[in-house]
């Protein structure tokens, strides 16, 4: 009757920030535009040289310090990305030899914007099936790598950066405490794959750029995160008012709000850091969590619901008490 706990949490985000402006230089575009229609300010990009398993060992390292652990403590770490360092190996195994772990196993994820939510379901599953005790869940992306910087309605709203969590098996007998991952909800709808993806891969010999319909994918987004979201409360026996965090794929303000009005969770209770990352994709998740959580905003005991949606379309809802 255990459950799988969030024992610790971190994050790592490069050290070049590009504010919105940067653009009006090189595109048809303006600060006032990026801001309005998306919510985003600024974001950060890795610089050259500093791969995805760079930032995912960052971050990992600070969800371990976070939980008092080493990487002796971990029995499996996932990588939920979409642009991993290599076509392989993982690069799960390449943070896994970084932190200098030399048992346990690793590997990636890729559900693009909802991996993370993927990532966290998975751990959860291995965990409950007796297969590891800890886990390392971390979301990492360098999306600047896969930009066409002269499509104005992308490049700016995309960002790099890695977020953490360890996931731990804890016991909980007699119900003292509820603690832990509730219930999930998966989905996806390979019908729509036109409306985002890259234009390229390994067999297709390119790295390819990302091509989005952004209105297109704006229609789907509100409806079917609160769907999930809502399907993943009922599972848990929750609704919308017992939830003190909304935690959103941070993609785009407007879409944030919507989803949150439509769940009947006032902005108060929504954290946003969209604002200061743009849509960093598989690690948007745990980078909100990690920020919230250090602005004081998550706090042990909360219930969280986190939801995101993504190319594929692919898209899902995890319930947990903090
Ligand atoms: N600056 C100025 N004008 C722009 C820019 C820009 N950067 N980008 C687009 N425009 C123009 C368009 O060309 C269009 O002009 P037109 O009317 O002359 O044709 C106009 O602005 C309106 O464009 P829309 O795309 O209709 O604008 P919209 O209000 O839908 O906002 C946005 C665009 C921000 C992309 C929004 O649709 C969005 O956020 N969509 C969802 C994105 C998302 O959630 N993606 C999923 C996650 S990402 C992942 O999985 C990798």
């Amino acid at each position: 009757t255990g459950r799988a706990v969030v024992k610790g949490i971190g994050h790592y985000l490069p050290e070049r920030i590009v504010p919105n402006a940067e653009f009006e230089a090189t595109l048809d575009t303006s600060d006032e535009w990026i801001r309005a229609r998306s919510g985003i300010e600024r974001r950060h990009f890795a610089a050259e040289g500093e791969n995805t398993s760079d930032l995912a060992t960052a971050a990992a390292r600070a969800a371990l310090d976070d939980a008092g652990l080493t990487p002796d403590d971990i029995d499996a770490i996932i990588v939920a990305t979409s642009t991993p360092d290599l076509t392989f190996p993982s690069a799960a195994t390449m943070v896994q030899s970084k932190l200098g772990m030399r048992h346990g196993f690793a590997f990636d994820l890729q559900a693009v914007c909802a991996g993370f939510i993927y990532a966290l379901c998975n751990a959860t599953a291995l965990i409950q099936a007796g297969q590891a005790k800890r886990v390392l869940v971390i979301g990492a992306e360098t999306f600047s790598r896969i930009m066409d910087w002269t499509d104005r309605s992308t490049c700016v709203l995309f960002g790099d950066g890695a977020g953490a969590i360890v996931l731990e098996y804890q016991d909980q007998p007699g119900g003292t405490s509820d603690r832990g991952i509730h219930a999930v909800d998966l989905n996806s709808d390979g019908r729509f794959k036109d409306l985002l993806y890259v234009d390229g891969g390994v067999s297709t010999q390119s790295t390819g750029h990302l091509r989005m319909q952004g209105n297109q994918v704006f229609r789907h987004a509100i409806e079917k995160l609160t769907s999930a979201a809502e399907t993943a409360l009922e599972k848990a026996g929750f609704e919308g008012k017992d939830v003190d965090w909304i935690v959103p794929h941070q993609a785009n303000i407007r879409i944030i709000q919507g989803t949150a009005k439509k769940m009947g969770v006032p902005m108060e209770n929504v954290i946003v850091t969209l604002k200061d990352h743009g849509n960093t994709s598989a690690a948007s998740i745990p980078l909100a969590m990690s920020v919230g959580k250090a602005r004081g905003q998550i706090k042990e005991g909360d219930l969280i619901v986190t939801e995101a949606i993504g190319g594929g379309l692919a898209w899902g809802a995890v319930v947990l008490r903090w």
